[in-house]
């Protein structure tokens, strides 16, 4: 009976509380693999380790066009999003942002008394034309895209940086699920042709491992010694213990892989469950499925959390996070299952 006890945290959002950090992929790493030495309890420079800074460029295959002072590391991908509105506050007066989205970008957008744009993550093709109608403005992307799992090609990317750069635009691509989607283009490929580009990663989704709070920025020189000096006077860079054990993970070359196949395996078989349930699935990519209907569909389990949109800003859907572990799986199949035959 325990299966149909609702989403305590789900609840929570009625009062405005929420938890959003969610959606990671638990459990990946043996604490044996992750091993740490004396060094690693020592400062490491405000950018980050030089030899983490190359396994970055090399995982994300920019090494012949980006250079190491063109990167550094932030606490998690939040960080550098939060950074990047702090250094932009005074030079943009509009934030163009996804709704559905992830909910920090509007609350930075308002803390930082930014006016707010909003454009539907499902319809790339339209954000040109709302960039013509907002010059001087900073485009928010993020695709794959949280919550609703929509995804972008590498032509209508090319046209929204032509948009930005004939409209004096600035760009924060959050790509935080780039990796979970393979062949998923990566805007990172213009840094060359545009500087007013901000392009944010980490290792929290693309390598289940949320809790380092390991994550990096690409950007022009003068926009990442912008960010160098934010950091440096606040954190003085980020954690060297992480630092260590993501430079462990890096080196292990088929992981990603695992990875990958690890949340598409789970999102599958939740699509699966889902569909089988009667419900219908409006799109879906790295993690997260988006499906119509609210709050029948919640239901979290330790490995599979059902959300309500309305945290996103679409009541009328509910987000799913394929998070790895057939038990989870098994406990929403026979949660569904009750709930039909009651
Ligand atoms: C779209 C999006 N961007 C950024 C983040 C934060 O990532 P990090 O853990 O690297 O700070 C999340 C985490 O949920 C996210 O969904």
């Amino acid at each position: 009976m325990n299966y149909l006890k609702p989403a305590t945290k789900s609840k929570r959002n009625d009062n405005d509380t929420y938890h959003f950090s969610i959606g990671e992929i638990k459990n990946f790493y043996s604490l044996r693999s992750l091993k740490v030495k004396p060094d690693d309890f020592h400062y490491q420079p405000v950018r980050g380790s030089p030899k983490l800074l190359s396994q970055i460029l090399k995982l994300k295959d920019v090494r012949n066009n980006i250079s190491e002072n063109q990167i550094c590391l932030t606490v998690g991908a939040k960080q550098g999003i939060a950074i990047a509105f702090d250094l932009l506050k005074n030079t943009v007066t509009t934030v163009i942002i996804p709704n559905p989205g992830w909910p920090p970008y509007k609350m930075l957008a308002t803390t930082n008394n930014l006016s707010i744009v909003f454009y539907d993550p499902a319809h790339a093709t339209e954000i040109p034309s709302i960039v013509r109608n907002h010059p001087n403005s900073l485009l928010i992307l993020n695709y794959p895209h949280n919550p609703t799992g929509s995804v972008i090609n590498k032509d209508q990317l090319s046209k929204i940086v032509d948009a930005c750069i004939l409209n004096n635009s600035w760009i924060l691509s959050d790509e935080v699920y780039v990796c979970l989607e393979p062949n998923h283009p990566s805007i990172i490929d213009f840094l060359a042709k545009y500087p007013r580009l901000i392009v944010v990663d980490s290792m929290s989704k693309s390598f289940a491992a949320a809790g380092l709070r390991l994550g990096y920025v690409f950007a022009p020189v003068d926009t990442i010694n912008n960010f160098l000096d934010k950091i440096g006077i606040s954190v003085s860079g980020t954690s060297s213990l992480s630092q260590s054990i993501a430079q462990n993970i890096l080196s292990e070359p088929s992981l990603q892989k695992k990875i990958v196949r690890r949340v598409f395996n789970d999102r599958t078989r939740l699509a699966d469950i889902i569909t089988n349930a009667g419900y219908e699935i409006k799109s879906q990519g790295g993690p997260y499925l988006w499906v119509q209907g609210g709050p029948e569909l919640y239901f979290h389990s330790k490995t599979i959390l059902g959300l309500p949109g309305s945290v996103f800003g679409n009541p009328n859907f509910s987000r799913f996070c394929a998070s790895s572990n057939p038990v989870g799986l098994c406990e929403l199949e026979q949660y569904y299952r009750l709930k039909v035959s009651q």
